[in-house]
């Protein structure tokens, strides 16, 4: 069978070269004779992996020394309560709610303790990133938190709020290396591997040490940042294989030319797809164009009728995983650093071709 081009959200496409790559070594790493999957990951072999997979990272992503680099699991959800067990010290907290991600995080640390909305874009479905009011941001907060680019509702903020002495905490879940970054501007930054760097199971914190140490008492020792630093992601048995994997696709990204390279290939994708919708008489994106994401581009039709059809007949041609989540309806088309130029190239052309038959 064919490879399709994969519009997910997450889970989503992984570089061909890496799915390649992972092929041939699947059965024998190297010269160990066994599978990564196999291999103890108190093992030297896998301490190369594990470790080569921080070095590569910290290279690409320009992440300083005062961080540590944390391989963990759970997902990005655990993260939502493990940052309030971790940072808590006034037991207070800023959220900026721009979508369904943001508010999960923001009622989990609800549950230990004091939560200001700072803003919120809810009223207009999460199609806008609120403007931050600097007066409303509480001074004795224990950190600031936003979701920087927002997978269901296409969003991304494009500057990084000045939250002052207050630590800047960030999921970046859907936008990890695919734009450059600077990471001394947050005292953390985090992310599910799923989207841009790896199969689900990795989930990667960059963590200021400085922010270390604080941890509550109730704080499950497997949500112990300050515990997985020590231990260099080894306290247990880390998700090796993911991590293998994700090493992968760091090496793919260093090959390509690095984080600024794959942001100009993402620049060039995204501006494809917007210009189509904007110019096109059927289709629309549904984000005030300022704040548009460059990985997900949800977008629709006047018609739920012409939406479906359309969703139909792109998955008949190829065009995977395209139907826009729920609470916007329509389509959405998740294009992560593995999606091709060509990918969108091709989608554009469908999507041309479709609006002159369905006029
Ligand atoms: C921005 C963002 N944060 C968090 C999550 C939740 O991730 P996980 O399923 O790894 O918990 C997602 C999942 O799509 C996401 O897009």
């Amino acid at each position: 069978m064919q490879r399709v081009y994969n519009f997910s959200a997450g889970p989503s496409m992984l570089p061909l070269p890496v799915l390649e790559k992972a092929q041939k070594e699947l059965v024998c790493y190297g010269e160990t004779g066994m599978s990564v999957m196999e291999m103890s990951h108190r093992s030297k072999p896998f301490e190369e992996i594990i470790f080569g997979a921080e070095e590569l990272l910290r290279e690409l992503m320009g992440i300083d020394d005062n961080y540590e680099v944390l391989f963990l699991q759970g997902g990005a959800s655990t993260q939502f309560a493990a940052i309030p067990l971790n940072f808590f010290k006034n037991k207070k907290a800023d959220y900026v709610i721009t979508g369904q991600w943001a508010k999960k995080a923001s009622q989990e640390a609800a549950r230990y303790g004091e939560v200001n909305i700072v803003a919120s874009s809810a009223d207009k479905t999460f199609n806008y990133i609120p403007d931050l009011d600097k007066s409303k941001f509480s001074k004795d907060a224990d950190y600031f938190y936003i979701t920087y680019n927002n997978t269901i509702y296409g969003t991304r903020y494009t500057s990084v709020p000045d939250t002052g002495d207050v630590p800047l905490i960030a999921d970046i879940s859907s936008n990890i290396m695919s734009e450059v970054m600077d990471v001394s501007k947050f005292a953390m930054l985090y992310a599910g591997a799923q989207k841009n760097i790896g199969p689900a199971g990795l989930t990667v914190c960059i963590i200021r040490k400085d922010l270390l140490g604080h941890a509550s008492d109730i704080c499950p020792t497997m949500l112990n940042y300050e515990i997985h630093a020590k231990n260099r992601s080894l306290y247990n048995t880390p998700p090796a294989y993911s991590i293998y994997i994700s090493k992968l696709v760091y090496e793919w990204i260093k090959e390509m030319g690095g984080v600024s390279e794959i942001q100009k290939l993402n620049e060039e994708k995204a501006g494809l797809l917007y210009d189509f919708l904007d110019n096109s008489s059927l289709f629309k994106g549904t984000v005030v164009a300022k704040d548009r994401s460059l990985m997900n581009i949800p977008f629709v039709t006047d018609s739920e009728e012409i939406n479906a059809k359309f969703i139909k007949e792109a998955t008949a041609n190829g065009f995977v995983n395209l139907k826009g989540h729920r609470t916007v309806g329509g389509m959405r088309a998740s294009i992560y650093n593995a999606m091709p130029v060509e990918g969108v190239k091709k989608l554009v052309e469908f999507m041309k071709k479709f609006e002159t038959e369905n006029k």
